[in-house]
């Protein structure tokens, strides 16, 4: 069966959703942060320091590579693997794509005291609204479901995307 796939800006919840709909769905996760982290042996923001965001990028693209291949999983992604369409190219290759779509101050509200993302910076805003600004287009276009997450709970957001995916036949609830 397909893989379950999330998108969505830094703070939409792909990581704590996927764990939601690993537990009701009994499928396995992929993060591919988690993957990066892993294969590096360091933090995303230590891999920003010291390599920059263009290597970033690139052991993403193979983190997202690895994770493609996969079936019958949930892969959650990082915010910015819809920069390169290859990454999305790849990824719908074997899976549904799923956007959790959640307004700039839903994300600033959870993630205001969190020091581990390097491009949400907590000290530009407004540098960090135009990227947010920017990336909407791209998560849309990426999209084949859109859940809006704003207000809503972990268990609601997940029955709302196991009711959408219920058209793709590819969760089958027990
Ligand atoms: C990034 C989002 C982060 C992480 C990296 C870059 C981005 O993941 O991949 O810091 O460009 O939006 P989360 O969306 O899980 O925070």
């Amino acid at each position: 069966m397909k893989n379950i796939v999330l998108i969505g800006f830094m703070g939409s919840g792909k990581t704590v959703i996927a764990k939601q709909l690993s537990k009701i769905l009994k499928r396995k996760i992929i993060d591919t942060d988690k993957i990066i982290e892993k294969r590096q042996k360091k933090k995303i923001k230590e891999i920003f320091k010291l390599y920059g965001e263009k290597f970033f990028r690139k052991v993403e693209t193979d983190a997202v590579k690895y994770a493609g291949k996969q079936k019958n999983i949930i892969i959650a992604t990082g915010g910015g693997v819809v920069i390169k369409p290859q990454n999305i190219k790849i990824l719908k290759k074997n899976g549904i794509i799923v956007y959790l779509k959640n307004t700039f101050e839903t994300s600033y509200k959870r993630l205001k005291n969190k020091k581990d993302r390097p491009l949400f910076k907590i000290n530009n805003l407004k540098e960090t609204r135009l990227l947010f600004n920017k990336r909407l287009k791209l998560y849309k276009r990426a999209a084949d479901i859109i859940i809006k997450t704003d207000n809503k709970s972990i268990e609601r957001v997940a029955d709302e995307i196991i009711k959408k995916l219920d058209k793709y036949k590819i969760c089958k609830q027990k």
